[in-house]
């Protein structure tokens, strides 16, 4: 049975300060939320002291990116060695990674291995730009996203997916419910064919882009989907609090009724 997780994408937003304040307004309220794997990805100049506040508590840490070199002469970047000290999980991969920072797939597999290697676990991102998907070659675009990343990669670990349609991100223009089902289907289709059924079952699958909590609702109904990558709404404690907990409830009821069944 998959965990369904929720992940905050804070992006390049808070000061250390209002990292420490923001985490405050919703550390009480997301470790009392049973049924969800609960992450937060600050900038990394705030992993050490948000790592401090979530202690003793059921919230996870990321990291937004990662270096694919373990240390050297690499000035401004953050190694997998470094990151392993601190966090759990890192956001590889993003769309705005690979568009306003070139990353191309082959850079986006280092990373992946990398972090695998350094027993982290990485949330790798994965979707379409708004041409690609109205030229109807998503599941094209994503087939090939998912052979350049995962290239050469045998064991999975503890590796995510997220699904986020580019032209969903930051839009406010969020995929429909059913839309996002249908193309995450498509993902553990692919994921089964070169890894297994099994594996592909147990893989963890978000969709992201424009989640807030007015539609989260419609994403948590949908079988395929374990959860959501977050951007602006992770920022408001009331709405990043209000997604995890009817994460949990959705989630919770489906897995009651399954295993009601057996
Ligand atoms: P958004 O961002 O929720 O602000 O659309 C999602 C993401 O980039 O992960």
């Amino acid at each position: 049975m998959r965990v369904p997780m929720i992940a905050g994408n804070w992006k390049m937003n808070t000061t250390v300060s209002e990292a420490i304040e923001l985490v405050n307004q919703m550390r009480r309220g997301l470790d009392e939320i049973a049924d969800v794997d609960k992450v937060i990805c600050p900038p990394f100049i705030s992993l050490a002291a948000v790592r401090e506040l979530i202690k003793g508590s059921s919230i996870k840490l990321g990291a937004q990116n990662i270096y694919f070199e373990e240390k050297g002469a690499y000035t401004g970047e953050i190694s997998p060695l470094m990151l392993a000290d601190l966090c759990e999980f890192v956001i590889i991969g993003h769309s705005e990674r690979r568009h306003y920072f070139n990353e191309s797939g082959e850079i986006v597999n280092k990373k992946i291995r990398a972090a695998l290697k350094a027993g982290l676990k990485p949330i790798l991102c994965i979707g379409e730009r708004l041409e690609e998907n109205e030229a109807g070659r998503t599941k094209e675009v994503l087939t090939e996203q998912l052979r350049s990343s995962l290239a050469g990669i045998d064991n999975l670990g503890g590796l995510i997916i997220a699904y986020e349609p580019v032209w969903a991100i930051g839009t406010g223009r969020a995929a429909t419910g059913k839309q996002a089902n249908e193309t995450v289907g498509f993902i553990r289709q692919t994921i089964s064919q070169k890894y297994g059924k099994r594996i592909a079952q147990d893989l963890r699958i978000l969709y992201g882009g424009s989640v807030t909590a007015a539609n989260t609702d419609e994403f948590m109904q949908q079988p395929e989907i374990d959860g959501a990558l977050v951007g602006g709404a992770s920022l408001k404690a009331d709405q990043f609090l209000s997604i995890v907990r009817q994460t949990s409830e959705i989630k919770g009821e489906s897995k009651r009724g399954e295993a009601s069944l057996i």
